[in-house]
This record gives structure tokens, C-alpha cells and sequence, in this order.
């Protein structure tokens, strides 16, 4: 049993193709810790649409979240009387899902009279260092989804600074339209990158988006158009021709991420001091070619690079119960009234397009 000050908090994530939910455990020293983590990946009921198609989602939703939820309780050995409160993403996402799992957490704390938090689904991806390994603030957080391309100064819980995102496509979504134009399955970026450790990165010459510029912002399109060029030429492609395409477009990837990464951490520096670390979330930080170009960014400016384990850095319930218990610990608690939200920006001031998630591959 939980003393006093013990959390223990139930998160629930349905912005987009995974229906998930966790409990965690909070102490009164900040520690974390996980005691169920529970996700269904809705990536059959979409595969053969080649994109997450938003109404398959919310219908699934609907139809998994409860069983789920149940999981991730009994998983626990925690009663929902026990809950010091229960998080939902909010948003930003897909909006049937989203109303989803926000009435679903809605319904649990009128019943069982505990305490409701609405949830930033970009916030809770950036607070999950700390729940993984104890990060200090202030840290410097690569988001790289299907949804999100951003660079953010994570500075406290609730505040949080852009540096940098996407002007057109997010990284995720341009291995996933690479892939389809070369006839791979979805989710691309995988295949991509297993075709990629086969083929030859210098066989195509393709634009380095965005590289040189002084803002830390990405840009994908250009990139994904000039595969398509080269793909059109090809057709119909032999598996090696695939394979070099795919070795050449994700090595301008790295190029240009490498350089806006470049950009953003000097931006954080002049602004911010020093990051305490360069963090990296979203399923693209699973490349592993990704992985070590951010390990030579990091180490140029003399930062330490974290990647939270995979499963805690694709979208999963026990971030969303983690930013949860953080707010929770500063009293930031939500009315029941709390609308669901397709957009929010994770930082009040910011314009740019990249605060809610696209849909993928094409939809
Ligand atoms: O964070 P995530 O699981 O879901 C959201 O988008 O919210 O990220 C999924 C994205 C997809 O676009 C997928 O193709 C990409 O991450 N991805 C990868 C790799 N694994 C997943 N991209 C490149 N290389 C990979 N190994
Ligand atoms: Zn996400």
C-alpha cells in the first residue's frame, strides 16, 4: 500500500492507432515507477488502408479501451478506489479517439470521485526521461513521430519552449510515404530502414532539407518528392534499385536531422545553458542509424544522449499516467468540463503547424 505521499495514477492514450493504459506509482522523492503498461496496436486494423484511417481508430477505441483499462488494473493489483487520480491524453490527435479515451477517464473519476487530468500528449513524451532514469531539468527533447517532428526545451513540468519543427510532413510520416511509393507495407519506417542496410546511400543524390539555415526547423517534403522522382524513373523498381533508394533518402534524413539537431541544441545553449541531455522519443528514435547519428550530435555538443526504452518511447499509457502524477505533485488538476483538443501546442507562444498529429501515409 501507498503511503501518504505515494501516487498512484491511471493513464490512458488514444490520440492515434494505440489503445493504451497504465498505472503508475509516483513517490514523494519524484521516482517513478511502472506497475502495469498495457498497449494494443491497432496496426492490422489499418494495414490494409496503407494509413491510419481516423474513424477505424475511434471505433477501435471504443471497442478495446475498457478491456484494457481492466488489464492495466488488475496487472497493477491496484482498485480504482486507490487512485490518487486518472490522466488522459487530451490531445493532440485524432479527434474520435481522443473523445475516446477523455470521457472514458472522465466517467472513472465522476464514479470513484478522484481527481481528472487532461493530459498533452507531446508534454507527457517529453516528461518521460524523468520517470525512466530521474532526468533533471533542464533537457533539450528531439520528438520524432509519425505525427511529430519537434525540437523542445523541456525547462519544468508545464513549461516548455519550440525550437524547432516541421514546416510540411513529420519524419515518421515521410518513411511511411517513401515506403508506400516503393510498394513496402505499412508502417514504413521499419522497412525502410531494413531495406536501407542493404542498399547504397551514395547510388541517388537527394536534397538535404533545410540544411544550413539558422533556424532549427525540418522540412520533409522536398525530400519525399524527390524519391518519387527517382522512383518514377525506376519503374518498375528491382529490389536493389528499392534498396538504394531507401538507403539514399534515409541518409539525407540523417543529414538533416543531424544539422537542425546541430542548430537546435546551440539555440538551447544561447537561450537555456546547457542541456542536462539531448533526449530522443516517437518510434523514429528506433532507427537505429537515427540512433547513431543523434549519439555523434549529442557528443559534438558535449551532451549525454537518452533514449528512453522503445516501448516507453512509442506512444504507450504509462507516459500519459507519468505527466499525469508530475501534475498531479504540482496541484494541476482539470475540471470535468476539460474539452478534447485535435490541436494543442505544447508551448502557449508558439504558431508553427506542428502541434496536433497528422494522419499518416497519405490519409
Ligand atoms: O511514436 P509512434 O509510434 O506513433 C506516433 O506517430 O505517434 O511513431 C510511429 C512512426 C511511424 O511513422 C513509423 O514509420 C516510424 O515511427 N518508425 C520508424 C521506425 N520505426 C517506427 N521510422 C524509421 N525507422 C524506424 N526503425
Ligand atoms: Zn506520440
Amino acid at each position: 500500500m501507498p503511503d501518504d505521499s505515494t501516487t498512484l495514477v491511471l493513464g490512458i492514450e488514444t490520440t492515434c492507432d494505440e489503445t493504451a493504459a497504465a498505472v503508475i506509482e509516483r513517490g514523494s522523492d519524484g521516482s517513478g515507477k511502472i506497475l502495469s503498461n498495457v498497449v494494443r496496436s491497432q496496426i492490422e486494423e489499418h494495414a490494409a488502408y496503407g494509413g491510419v484511417v481516423p474513424e477505424i481508430a475511434a471505433r477501435a477505441h471504443v471497442e478495446l479501451l475498457d478491456g484494457i483499462i481492466d488489464t492495466a488494473m488488475t496487472e497493477a493489483g491496484v482498485g480504482f478506489g486507490e487512485l490518487s487520480a486518472v490522466a488522459a491524453a487530451a490531445g493532440p490527435g485524432l479527434i474520435g479517439g481522443v473523445i475516446v479515451g477523455l470521457t472514458t477517464a472522465k466517467a472513472i473519476a465522476m464514479v470513484h470521485n478522484t481527481p481528472l487530468i487532461a493530459v498533452n500528449h507531446l508534454e507527457a513524451h517529453a516528461l518521460t526521461p524523468r520517470l525512466t532514469c530521474a532526468l533533471a531539468f533542464p533537457y533539450c527533447l528531439f520528438l520524432a513521430s509519425g505525427g511529430h517532428t519537434q525540437i523542445v526545451a523541456v525547462l519544468g513540468v508545464g513549461n516548455y519552449v519550440r525550437l524547432g519543427t516541421t514546416v510540411d510532413d513529420a519524419i515518421g510520416e515521410a518513411f511511411d510515404k517513401v515506403a508506400k511509393m516503393l510498394g513496402l507495407p505499412y508502417p514504413g519506417g521499419p522497412e525502410v530502414e531494413r531495406a536501407a542496410a542493404n542498399g547504397d546511400p551514395a547510388r541517388f543524390s537527394l536534397p538535404r532539407p533545410m540544411r544550413g539555415r539558422d533556424d532549427a526547423n525540418f522540412s520533409f517534403s522536398g525530400l519525399k518528392t524527390a524519391v518519387r522522382h527517382e522512383a518514377a524513373r525506376l519503374m518498375p523498381p528491382e529490389p536493389q534499385d528499392i534498396c538504394d533508394l531507401c538507403a539514399s533518402f534515409q541518409a539525407a534524413v540523417l543529414e538533416s536531422t543531424a544539422d537542425r539537431l546541430k542548430v537546435g541544441l546551440r539555440l538551447f545553449g544561447v537561450r537555456f545553458g546547457p542541456p542536462r541531455a539531448l533526449v530522443a522519443a516517437g518510434g523514429v528514435a528506433a532507427n537505429q542509424a537515427i540512433r547513431g547519428a543523434l549519439q555523434d550530435v549529442a557528443a559534438r555538443a558535449q551532451t549525454t544522449l537518452i533514449i528512453p526504452p522503445p516501448a516507453l518511447c512509442t506512444d504507450n499509457g504509462a507516459m500519459i499516467a507519468w505527466a499525469g502524477a508530475e501534475r498531479l505533485a504540482l496541484g494541476l488538476t482539470d475540471k470535468m468540463d476539460v474539452a478534447p483538443r485535435a490541436r494543442w501546442l505544447l508551448d502557449a507562444g508558439a504558431t508553427a503547424p506542428d502541434g496536433y498529429a497528422h494522419t499518416r501515409a497519405g490519409f
